[in-house]
C-alpha cells in the first residue's frame, strides 16, 4: 500500500499549467527521489503535496485519506513534513527558537527538544543559542531537517537539501537521512539534482520533464542514457 499517491494531478499557476497528469506512488518506509532539470516542476509537485499549490484536477491520497483539498496546516498534522528549497530558517531567531517552530506543526505537545534530535544532529547542541542566520549553509540545512523531524512526521518532503552545500556536509546529510529513515521508519521523498547523491540515498526514482513524469523505477535502473536524456545539459 502506498503511503502517498498522486493520481492524474494537474497544477497551474494562474491559468498556465505546469504539472500535467502526475501519477506517482511512494511506499511506506522507502526513500524516493524526484529528479529533473531546472524548472520542470519538482518544487511545484512537493508544494502540491503539502497544499501550498492548488490541485486543478486529479487527487492526492495520504495514508489512505483523500487530502486533495485539505488545508496545509492539517496536512502537517497528518504527518507530512515539508523542508523547502533554500531551507527557510528564521535568520534572527536562535537555533533553539527555530527548532521550537517545528512543534507548532505537530499534534504532540512538547516543550523540550527530545534528545534524539541531538543524536541525529550533534552540531545543533553546540549552537543552540546562536542566531540561525550565522550558521553555515550546511548547518542551516541540518537545522531545517531537524525542525521538520520535530513535527513527528510520517513522511518528509525535502527540496534539494544539498543545493550549495560543501561536500563533507552533503555526506553527513545523506548518512543522517538514511538513519532517520531506518531508525524512525520515516518515509522520504527528496528532490535532487545530484545524481550520485540520489542513487546512493534512494531506492526509487521519478524523473520529470516539462511537468510530467517521464521515467520511474528502482534507482539501480537509472541508466546513463536516462541521465543524459533528462538531466545532462
Ligand atoms: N509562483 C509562480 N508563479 C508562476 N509560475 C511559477 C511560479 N513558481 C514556479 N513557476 C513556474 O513553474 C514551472 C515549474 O517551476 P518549479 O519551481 O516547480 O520547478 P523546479 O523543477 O523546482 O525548478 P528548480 O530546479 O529550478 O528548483 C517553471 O516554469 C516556473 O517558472
Ligand atoms: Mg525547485
Amino acid at each position: 500500500m502506498p503511503l502517498l499517491e498522486l493520481t492524474d494531478v494537474t497544477v497551474a499557476y494562474d491559468q498556465t499549467p505546469v504539472l500535467f497528469g502526475i501519477n506517482m506512488a511512494v511506499d511506506k518506509g522507502e526513500i524516493a527521489c524526484l529528479l529533473g532539470r531546472n524548472g520542470v516542476g519538482k518544487t511545484t509537485l512537493l508544494r502540491s503535496v503539502i497544499g501550498l499549490n492548488k490541485v486543478m484536477s486529479g487527487g492526492i491520497v495520504f495514508d489512505a485519506d483523500e487530502i486533495t483539498k485539505v488545508p496545509t496546516y492539517k496536512r502537517a498534522r497528518y504527518g507530512i513534513s515539508y523542508i523547502p528549497q533554500g531551507r527557510e530558517i528564521i535568520p534572527y531567531l536562535s537555533v533553539l527558537e527555530n527548532l521550537k517552530l517545528g512543534f507548532s506543526a505537530s499534534k504532540r505537545k512538547l516543550s523540550k527538544i527530545p534528545e534524539e534530535i541531538f543524536e541525529f544532529f550533534p552540531m545543533l547542541r553546540e549552537h543552540l543559542n546562536r542566531q540561525g542566520g550565522l550558521l553555515s549553509g550546511g548547518q542551516q540545512q541540518q537545522l531545517a531537517i531537524a525542525r521538520g523531524l520535530l513535527s513527528n512526521p510520517q513522511i518528509m518532503l525535502l527540496d534539494e537539501p544539498t543545493e550549495g552545500i560543501q561536500p563533507s556536509i552533503v555526506q553527513e546529510i545523506e548518512t543522517t537521512l538514511k538513519r532517520i529513515n531506518r531508525e524512525k521508519g520515516i518515509t522520504i521523498l527528496v528532490v535532487e539534482q545530484k545524481i550520485d547523491f540520489a542513487k546512493t540515498l534512494a531506492q526509487k526514482f521519478f524523473m520529470m520533464e516539462k511537468g510530467s513524469i517521464v521515467a520511474k523505477g528502482p534507482t539501480s535502473e537509472l541508466t546513463t542514457d536516462i541521465v543524459h536524456r533528462y538531466l545532462a545539459v
